[in-house]
């Protein structure tokens, strides 16, 4: 049997009666495109003399990799030419980047983490690539876009996925309808499409979360996690494993393929911050997937799509995965609530 291509299925959703808008397909094809480039550069490894820090921070106060900067360049020059943009932001920029004024403009905004997992590149770890994107409310208007037109709940993503420079390279997307995944064939250049409808069992034996803050966690946070570690004598009855990769790609990418549930929540390190993800670039764009895979997400209260953003770069508490362990989450929150 042949496989498909990325092209392929892109083309066939765009002749489907859910038509994919073409500018749409280019975004995508020129995101994924760009993911190759960044694959290519992470798997050179010190031979492309992309390990190591630089000297800069970027505006979340983290020191920046060499290979943040590179995959951050790799997005934006691939993404400025096309006339399918208005705009994009990144992990990366403390604010928006306008599409030149010498390429024409498009009906969309791109949002990415360039490279996510940062901490486990110069260890050889799977680190990744994850992007959004939403439409720009301004295009019909014609006038400029701004910080504020990104703001826009998840709910209203078109596009979502990530990459992960794994043992494989692997393209993981959503347009509203399911989930695929491609695998990179190095030898063709080509995403060819190995998995088709990746969904999420409801119920899993499997967390993921750092225990080492585990005495900064709220209670309903830590009930969950006890009850766990409890295993088979506990309340839940069974044994759990754990698994945490630290990088998000990485680890939401395990349960997206066989079951698990995924948690950075609040917790009381830095009263004022909200969580560690960042909401727009991450929470987003994951959370869509995992739902489309048919998992939840949240942060503990809510669900993660229905948040209203109020800034670029703020950060949200994640509970994402299987969804009746995640719905038990949800409850133990309401549960200290009432
Ligand atoms: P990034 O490298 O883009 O800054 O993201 C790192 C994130 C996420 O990928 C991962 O789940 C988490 O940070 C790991 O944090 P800890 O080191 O606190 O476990
Ligand atoms: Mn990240
Ligand atoms: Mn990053």
């Amino acid at each position: 049997m042949k496989r498909k291509t990325l092209t392929q299925y892109l083309v066939e959703q765009q002749r489907s009666a859910q038509a994919l808008a073409p500018e749409v397909r280019l975004l995508i094809e020129i995101v994924s495109r760009a993911c190759k480039t960044i694959s290519h550069a992470v798997s050179k490894g010190a031979l492309g003399g992309v390990l190591g820090s630089l000297e800069s921070e970027n505006v979340q106060g983290e020191v920046q990799k060499k290979l943040d900067v590179i995959s951050n360049e790799v997005l934006l020059e691939a993404n400025e030419w096309g006339g399918h943009l208005a705009a994009m932001a990144s992990e990366e920029m403390e604010t928006i980047h306008l599409i030149p004024n010498r390429y024409p403009k498009g009906e969309y905004l791109l949002l990415f983490d360039p490279l996510d997992g940062s901490s486990n590149i110069d260890v050889n770890v799977s680190i990744g690539t994850i992007f959004s994107v939403l439409r720009a409310p301004q295009a019909a208007s014609g006038r400029q876009v701004t910080e504020e037109d990104f703001l826009q709940p998840g709910s209203t993503q078109v596009v979502a996925g990530y990459a992960v420079y794994g043992p494989q390279t692997m393209l993981i997307l959503t347009i509203g309808q399911g989930v695929v995944g491609f695998t990179l064939d190095r030898e063709t250049g080509s995403w060819v499409l190995t998995s088709e409808n990746m969904t999420i069992p409801a119920d899993t034996k499997e967390f993921s979360i750092n225990m080492s803050n585990m005495r900064h966690w709220a209670p309903p946070v830590r009930r969950y996690i006890d009850e766990c570690l409890a295993g088979k004598d506990g309340p839940r009855g069974k044994d759990f494993n754990m698994r945490w990769i630290a990088s998000m790609v990485a680890d939401v990418h395990r349960l997206i393929t066989r079951g698990g549930i995924f948690m950075y929540p609040w917790d009381s390190r830095d009263p004022k911050k909200p969580g560690k993800l960042r909401l727009m670039y991450e929470a987003n764009p994951m959370s869509m997937l995992v739902e489309q895979a048919g998992g939840a997400s949240t942060d503990g209260n809510q669900r993660i799509l229905d948040i209203q953003p109020t800034a670029l770069h703020q950060r949200v508490g994640v509970v994402m995965g299987s969804k009746n362990e995640v719905d038990l989450v949800t409850r133990y929150h309401h549960e200290v609530k009432v």
